[in-house]
């Protein structure tokens, strides 16, 4: 995955499909030449996105999937259709379904596995808890993650996805890693890429920030050397917020 600037957001549970399309055909009008940006709607405003982000500088993508190909899973949604409605990446292992689905690292590495079989850009989510920041034990967790997660993938493959590092402590609190402590982070999640996976891989790799990313902290975010791009939630969701965002 190129390293180029990277916008992604991941709207949850908010937007329907109208409201998507508008707000996805206004950012087209104001967007920077140049800029990359995906967003990842709810599974039912995927197709009008996608139909709005056409032609223009947008992906759209998937916040979640199922890891079978098929089957008697009531409710859940597959690589494949996501596929069909023009969805180009998926976020997988974000620490909402970790915490609140139960979805643990080996889950995600099937996960990763079958999206990249439908070639669907996995975005693997990784991060730590505050408790654990605070007994210094994240480095280890956030190894550990990597490591179950990305089993069974050869350096290129890990070289070609997205990893963002997402603080759990800064989800929606306001409470963003500074700057400092993003690179510092990124820095150990490259380090273990290239003990992993080799120098050329850990070069390649594409590593976001996510945890509260707001207009007023974006640019000191992107000025660190080993943050690519970021993920944001919250301030996504506002057209002007994102605009600015992405216009940084
Ligand atoms: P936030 O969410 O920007 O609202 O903190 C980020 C995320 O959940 O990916």
């Amino acid at each position: 995955m190129s390293r180029a600037p990277l916008i992604v957001a991941n709207w949850k549970m908010y937007k329907t499909s109208k409201e998507a399309h508008e707000f996805i055909h206004a950012l087209t009008q104001e967007i920077h030449p140049g800029r990359r940006v995906f967003i990842a709607p709810p599974f039912t405003a995927i197709a009008a996105s996608s139909l709005a982000a056409a032609g223009s500088q947008i992906s759209i993508g998937a916040q979640n999937m199922h890891d079978q190909w098929e089957g008697a899973f009531t409710g859940e949604v597959s690589a494949l259709m996501l596929k069909d409605l023009e969805a180009t990446f998926v976020i997988l292992g974000h620490s909402e379904r970790r915490q609140q689905w139960g979805e643990t690292d080996a889950l995600i590495n099937k996960k990763i596995h079958l999206a990249l079989k439908q070639q669907l850009l996995p975005i693997l989510c990784i991060g730590e808890l505050l408790k654990e920041r605070k007994e210094n034990n994240h480095i280890q967790i956030l190894k550990h993650q990597l490591q179950v997660c990305l089993e069974g993938l050869t350096a290129s493959q890990v070289a070609s996805l997205i990893i963002a590092y997402e603080p759990i402590w800064a989800i929606g609190t306001g409470q963003t890693a500074t700057a400092e402590v993003a690179q510092e982070t990124h820095l150990i999640i490259r380090s273990f890429l290239e003990e992993a996976f080799g120098l050329d891989c850990s070069r390649k790799a594409c590593l976001l920030y996510g945890g509260s990313v707001k207009p007023d902290n974006i640019a000191s975010l992107m000025a660190q050397t080993d943050i690519d791009g970021v993920l944001v939630g919250g301030a996504s969701l506002d057209l002007r917020s994102f605009i600015n965002i992405v216009n940084f």
